[in-house]
């Protein structure tokens, strides 16, 4: 069952990060720091800082452009009040295969490529149709950002994906599509950051959801981040993350119906303790102390069920990583808070019981699952 990561698409395995029951250290001890760490700003001529502090570097007359082919760089035409100057405002658009080459080491690298759709040097932002590939592969075929932003309603969208490279170099080309012949590529920033081994799964423990198969991640397969969310908290932005530069946020807008369930958060005298063998960078202390429950009431908990729902694209296995940490303080045993999680109405586990699992509250704990959605859903 070892292919079933490796689809026939794209070679890509999207994640899905849902952080379902997510208490309070001050600590980041044991944060992660990359070893490698690009921040381009593409069309950019100096040194800029973003909104959340982190300084870009231009890539006008850059080491990364390894390509001799035609570019141009360009402001955008016009600024969404909710469009951040960097790396937003300017870009770099192609009209051929176009390659960027960051000097890396070998590894596990968090690739994230950053459009605003908009009108840049007179061309019209419907007319951007390009695919985006990583060595052997294809990150983005025949994407369209605006098309893409539209249906998020969102102003500007950030792609990220996961690849090992084996180190040398980590070459990103942009292709404009064949057609229509007027299609163009651009970019306003990529994101090239070393990071640990956070996903692999070589052992058969990873099964798909309702399938006894086991499901192999390892450095052949690349992933790419669809949904990340902080359950019951705020947006964490990358500056808050631990060292792997993620931005996390709220759940609510994903939660399906009126039935929202109830937040808590870890009182401020609970202290989140990572077990040994779980290192803190895995996902930081805001998310753990943060939750969503279904409430004390059996009359009320047992006649609903808290779902989130995310639009998807069919043809690619999902894995999906739930955070848990118990954070009432009267919940510590066995039995107290028992549940069944549902993934795409199939039972990915039937007894979820995390102050059980971990053996008290506030102790960190994830768990992944994969799911295959049929091809209409
Ligand atoms: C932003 O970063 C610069 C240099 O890295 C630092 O001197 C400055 O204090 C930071 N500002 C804020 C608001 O964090
Ligand atoms: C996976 O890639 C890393 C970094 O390139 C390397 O150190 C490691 O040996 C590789 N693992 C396997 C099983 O090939
Ligand atoms: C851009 O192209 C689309 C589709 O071809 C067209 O509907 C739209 O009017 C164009 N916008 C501009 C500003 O030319
Ligand atoms: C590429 O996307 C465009 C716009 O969404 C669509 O019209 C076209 O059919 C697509 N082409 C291929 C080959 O999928
Ligand atoms: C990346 O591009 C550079 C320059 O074009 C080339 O020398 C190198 O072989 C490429 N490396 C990989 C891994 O594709
Ligand atoms: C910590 O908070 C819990 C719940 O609010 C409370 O019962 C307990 O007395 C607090 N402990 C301390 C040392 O403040
Ligand atoms: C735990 O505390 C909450 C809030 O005070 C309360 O509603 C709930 O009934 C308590 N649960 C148990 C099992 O004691
Ligand atoms: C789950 O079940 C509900 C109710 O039967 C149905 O409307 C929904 O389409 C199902 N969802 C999936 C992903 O199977
Ligand atoms: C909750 O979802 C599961 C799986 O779709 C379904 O079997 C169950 O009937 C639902 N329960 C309620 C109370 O809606």
């Amino acid at each position: 069952m070892e292919g079933q990561c490796r689809l026939s698409l794209a070679s890509l395995l999207l994640l899905l990060l849902l952080l379902l029951l997510s208490a309070t250290t001050l600590t980041s001890a044991a944060d992660y720091s990359p070893t490698d760490n690009f921040l381009l700003n593409c069309g950019g001529s100096s040194d800029l800082p973003d909104t959340d502090n982190r300084t870009w570097i231009p890539d006008v007359k850059s080491k990364f452009l390894s390509s001799s082919a035609d570019s141009k760089t360009s402001p955008a035409a016009t600024q969404d009040p909710s469009v951040p100057d960097v790396p937003y405002m300017t870009a770099r658009i192609f009209r051929s295969p176009f390659t960027y080459s960051f000097p890396v080491a070998a590894g596990r690298k968090f690739v994230r490529f950053h459009f605003y759709p908009n009108s840049y040097d007179g061309l019209n932002a419907t007319n951007s149709l390009f695919s985006v590939s990583l060595g052997s592969y294809t990150l983005l075929k025949n994407f369209s950002a605006a098309q893409t932003a539209q249906a998020l309603t969102f102003s500007f969208i950030v792609k990220e994906f996961i690849v090992n490279v084996e180190g040398g170099a980590l070459n990103v080309t942009f292709t404009p599509e064949s057609a229509p012949s007027n299609a163009y590529a651009y970019v306003n920033g990529i994101e090239v950051t070393s990071m640990p081994d956070l996903y692999s799964s070589t052992d058969g423990s990873l099964t798909v959801v309702g399938s006894s198969g086991g499901v192999t991640i390892d450095n052949s397969t690349a992933l790419e981040n669809v949904y990340r969310l902080n359950v019951g908290g705020n947006d964490i932005s990358p500056s808050d993350d631990t060292g792997l530069y993620r931005s996390w946020y709220d759940d609510q807008p994903y939660i399906f119906g009126a039935g929202l369930g109830i937040t808590e958060t870890a009182d401020p005298n609970m202290t989140i303790e990572y077990p040994s063998g779980t290192p803190t960078y895995v996902a930081p202390v805001d998310v753990y102390s943060t939750a969503r429950s279904m409430g004390p009431t059996p009359q009320i908990n047992l006649n609903y069920n808290l779902t989130w729902i995310f639009s998807i694209d069919s043809g690619f296995s999902y894995l999906v990583r739930l955070h848990f940490c118990e954070v009432a303080p009267n919940m510590t045993k066995i039995n107290q808070r028992v549940f069944t999680v549902y993934l795409n109405n199939q039972t990915a586990e039937p007894e979820a019981d995390v102050a059980g699992w971990t053996g008290g509250h506030g102790i960190p704990l994830h768990k992944d699952y994969v799911v295959n959605p049929p091809d209409d859903e």
